[in-house]
């Protein structure tokens, strides 16, 4: 694997697969690599002949009261775990790299971007997610981008620019990956206590309670949610949000039909975790399958 911190140098090691007409599969991480990133980066190997992680904490999509300085680093361990699931480059470049002087064009996404996740941490979040992925597709060219449904409406955002801005990528949203109790994997857990990591399964938890609802005929949202959030209280857990959605445009159902989001929110000791199920209802069956 190959280590590269410049976009010329990152296009340089692509050119030859390029002329070759090779696929070229990228992973985005902002690094602290857990089991999650790397089923990206086996998915990735498995449908590309080129797989590049770039690893980038980015700075524009912290809030001013968010983790920036706190976040997990680890170079080295990001860069093991990436070669051990046979990625060909890591691009790992440094914040001028990507925000050089004067630089001043940022990416808003209507509409998606601003309930729940946007509410919560501001709406220069999803510009900078939006912003610092553009720039990563643009710097990369890949085939296809991969991202983990944990992050729901960030994959539901960069969706939508991908769309609007006729950017050539296939965006693949992988499945959760869990630890055996349930707790979505996150690099945010490992601010967690014993104590609070026990808590922490209040947001799965609560996702399972929604699905029992609806398996149990529920079909009313505010009822499907309230269900989910006794869930949540019974692990003394307050969530941010309880939401049932569109899965694309994030607008809230009243009645569940189709494909429904339901997203978690919640704060535990200084861990902010969010976490989020699909069920699907067909209506005319009145069968739901839950995801
Ligand atoms: O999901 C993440 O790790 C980040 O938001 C991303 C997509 C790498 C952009 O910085």
């Amino acid at each position: 694997m190959q280590l590269v911190r410049t976009v010329a140098a990152l296009r340089e090691a692509l050119l030859p697969a390029r002329r070759a007409g090779q696929t070229i599969g990228l992973v985005p991480t902002m690094g602290a690599l857990h089991e999650g990133h790397r089923s990206l980066i086996r998915r990735a190997r498995e449908e590309n002949d080129v797989v590049v992680v770039s690893l980038f904490v980015n700075p524009a999509q912290f809030g001013p009261d968010e983790d920036l300085a706190a976040y997990p680093r680890d170079e080295q361990g990001d860069a093991d775990a990436a070669r051990a699931e046979g990625a060909d480059l890591l691009f790992a470049p440094p914040v001028q790299e990507v925000y050089p002087p004067g630089f001043s064009t940022t990416v808003h996404v209507a509409g998606v971007s601003e309930p729940l996740e946007g509410a919560q941490r501001g709406a220069s979040h999803f510009d900078g997610v939006a912003t610092v992925v553009t720039k990563l597709f643009n710097m990369a060219q890949p085939d296809v981008a991969y991202f983990g449904q944990k992050d729901a409406q960030q994959a539901a955002v960069i969706r939508r620019f991908a769309r609007d801005l006729d950017i050539p990528v296939r965006v693949q949203t992988c499945p959760i990956v869990r630890e055996d109790d349930g707790l979505a994997l996150s690099s945010r857990n490992a601010y967690l206590t014993a104590d609070e990591r026990r808590r922490a399964l209040a947001l799965s938890r609560a996702l399972q309670a929604a699905r029992d609802a609806v398996a149990a005929g529920g079909r009313d949202a505010a009822a499907i949610a309230a269900a989910a959030r006794e869930a949540m209280a019974e692990l003394d857990v307050e969530p941010e949000y309880v939401a049932l959605v569109d899965p694309e445009t994030f607008l809230p159902m009243d009645t569940i039909e189709g494909d429904v989001l339901v997203a978690i929110a919640a704060r535990v000791g200084r861990a902010r975790l969010i976490d989020n199920a699909t069920i699907t209802v067909n209506i005319d069956s009145e069968v739901a399958t839950l995801r």
